[in-house]
């Protein structure tokens, strides 16, 4: 039985390897295993949301909500805009891509990438026969190169891809840029990633009432701790929601994640602290490997660090197999468009975490 010719043709997904993988593999204990491999946090969820988890068990043989009201009113009031702006996904915020894809993409649409970036858009789109065309990161000045946008849009082009802070560069782009780009092309959907923008401290959701063709996407499974979970949602004005409503699963949020989310946005401190020592273990981080002779870190405005590592003679999957036998995961970022074999990505953990980290990953270069 042949599957369509699009599924066919395709590659599967590479994710970041999980510590029970790892485990297996390298016959490791599990509790051992430091993770810097996927951006989650590291200090565990939210207490409140765990005991809410606890007693909402008792009632999932119910259908979860379809309305999600009461969750959609907490994002709004996190976000800082109306309820009617927000969009919830059940499958983190892939799922809102992926709705976004199946109410705006036809067969032969091209969307816009600057590589590299994360990977999940071309992936999704590709299955809806949308074209990816790619634009750059300049990566010797760490920043957008703006005219390869404008140079890649066509009469064809639905929407461009633009991750701020960038994964894995770590990278903002700014505000007039976006701005300029959803002026310039209002009949493109302009898609800003802000899956980390917590740990950047800014945002370009207002840039939502000011233009009918930017989209925010933004998730639970970094600063917020429920990466397990599987919960994103999304920004932008009343049309664009309505139309993905349309479209979207009714019941992909289950019940544990519904009263997880509630609990998490209503637990400010929990939401605090863990932005501030995710900022923490970013700069001890970025400043010890700064410190190791051949590794060139990029400074970030998220929970990871991107690291050139070519001046070690070590190849990205060569580094993270070594580390990986002594039971440290990183994101080998080979199957990352627009970078070569010598990139590895890496993200904040627990102090005691990342100066284990810094200890092993010596031991491995010298
Ligand atoms: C830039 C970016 N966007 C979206 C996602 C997906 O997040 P979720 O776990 O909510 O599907 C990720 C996950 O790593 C990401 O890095």
């Amino acid at each position: 039985m042949k599957a369509r010719k699009i599924v066919d043709e395709m590659d599967s997904y590479v994710p970041g390897r999980s510590q029970d993988e790892i485990a297996q593999d390298f016959n490791l204990k599990k509790e051992d295993i430091i993770k810097l491999g996927s951006n989650e946090n590291p200090w565990g969820p939210s207490p409140k949301a765990m005991e809410a988890i606890k007693e909402e068990i008792k009632s999932i043989n119910r259908y979860p909500e379809s309305q999600l009201k009461e969750l959609v009113h907490e994002m709004a009031k996190y976000a800082g805009v109306k309820d009617s702006q927000v969009i919830v996904g059940g499958d983190g915020a892939d799922e809102v891509i992926d709705v976004l894809a199946k109410t705006f993409i036809d067969e032969g649409d091209e969307f816009i990438v600057p590589l590299p970036s994360y990977m999940y858009y071309e992936y999704l789109l590709q299955q809806y026969g949308a074209k990816p065309v790619y634009a750059r990161w300049d990566l010797e000045k760490n920043e957008l190169d703006v005219d390869s946008i404008f140079e890649a849009i066509s009469d064809k082009t639905k929407m461009i891809f633009l991750c701020s802070p960038n994964n894995p560069t770590g990278t903002l782009i700014e505000k007039e840029v976006l701005a300029d780009i959803a002026s310039k092309n209002p009949e493109v959907l302009i898609i800003i990633d802000e899956a980390y923008f917590e740990y950047s401290e800014v945002t370009n959701k207002d840039l939502i009432n000011e233009f009918g063709n930017v989209f925010i996407i933004r998730t639970m499974s970094k600063v917020l701790g429920l990466a397990g979970m599987r919960i994103g949602y999304g920004l932008a004005c009343e049309e664009i929601i309505e139309y993905m409503h349309r479209i979207k699963p009714v019941f992909s949020l289950t019940r544990l994640s519904f009263v997880a989310a509630l609990n998490t946005f209503r637990d400010t401190e929990y939401i605090e602290e863990s932005i501030q020592k995710g900022i923490e273990s970013r700069q001890y981080l970025y400043d010890e490997v700064s410190k190791i002779e051949g590794l060139n870190p990029f400074p970030s405005k998220s929970n990871f660090i991107l690291i050139r590592i070519k001046d070690t003679g070590f190849t990205a999957s060569e580094l993270t197999f070594e580390l990986m036998k002594r039971g440290i995961i990183v994101r080998d970022c080979t199957s990352f468009k627009g970078l070569d074999d010598y990139w590895i990505r890496i993200s904040i953990c627990t102090l005691e975490e990342d100066k284990k980290f810094i200890e092993i990953l010596k031991e491995v270069l010298n």
